[in-house]
């Protein structure tokens, strides 16, 4: 196999985790730490944890925003990363707007296509009885918007949060744990074609 190719197929795939809470007892923030703590092999998650420093998305500001700051750090973060996984809670029956304001920024011009193709799962908690279904369909939503390419599953509709954790924080369900793995390997598994047909396509340019 060529090497270069191989190199490809090797590498760490980077997954940021963004858990749409800013509360410090968030379930969404649990999930994702479940996720990383099932991670598969190779698979590298690091948690962004900056939703609450960005501004409020505002046109009178971009440029500004775009050219240092939290704005700053929010695109070169999603940028960095082979995948995204997202965990939201519903919030009258929507996302949060923590979240939709993110997507706002990354959605600009000026952030250089951060969204464009990018592998993103959809999980999501709530203390209610519907797991947050109406929330992450609006997410597919306006991630089908934005031109990222969400992973369809399997599903992870965490119901009746307050029961789903130990103390320690650690997700008591067998199959939302390996429902959460196997998204992980989906994202991973997805990216690295994607890094493949992007490797090809430049060393095809390369010898036009
Ligand atoms: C403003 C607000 C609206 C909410 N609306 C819904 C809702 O429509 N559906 C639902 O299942 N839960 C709803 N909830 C409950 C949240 O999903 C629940 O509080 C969840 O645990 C919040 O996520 P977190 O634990 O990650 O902070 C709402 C909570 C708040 C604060």
């Amino acid at each position: 196999m060529d090497e270069n190719l191989s190199r490809v197929r090797r590498a760490d795939c980077r997954i940021v985790g963004i858990a749409v809470s800013l509360r410090s007892e968030s379930f969404n923030l649990k999930l994702i730490r479940a996720a990383a703590m099932s991670a598969p092999h190779r698979v590298r998650m690091h948690v962004y944890k900056g939703l609450a420093r960005l501004p409020l998305f505002n046109e009178d500001i971009e440029a500004a925003a775009f050219s240092e700051g939290p704005v700053q750090e929010l695109i070169a973060v999603v940028a960095a990363a082979d995948a995204l996984l997202i965990a939201t809670p519903e919030y009258n029956h929507s996302i949060p707007g923590v979240l939709k304001n993110a997507i706002d920024w990354l959605s600009r011009p000026l952030a250089g296509g951060a969204l464009v193709g990018k592998r993103v799962g959809i999980v999501g908690a709530t203390t209610g009885r519907w797991g947050t279904r109406l929330a992450q369909s609006a997410l597919r939503q306006t991630l089908f918007a934005a031109d990222a390419v969400v992973v369809p599953g399997p599903a992870v509709y965490l119901a009746n949060a307050q029961t789903a954790f130990d103390a320690d924080g650690s997700l008591l369900d067998d199959e939302a744990r390996s429902a959460l793995r196997q998204i992980l390997q989906a994202l991973a598994g997805r990216s690295r074609s994607a890094r493949i047909e992007a490797d090809d396509a430049e060393r095809l340019l390369s010898h036009a």
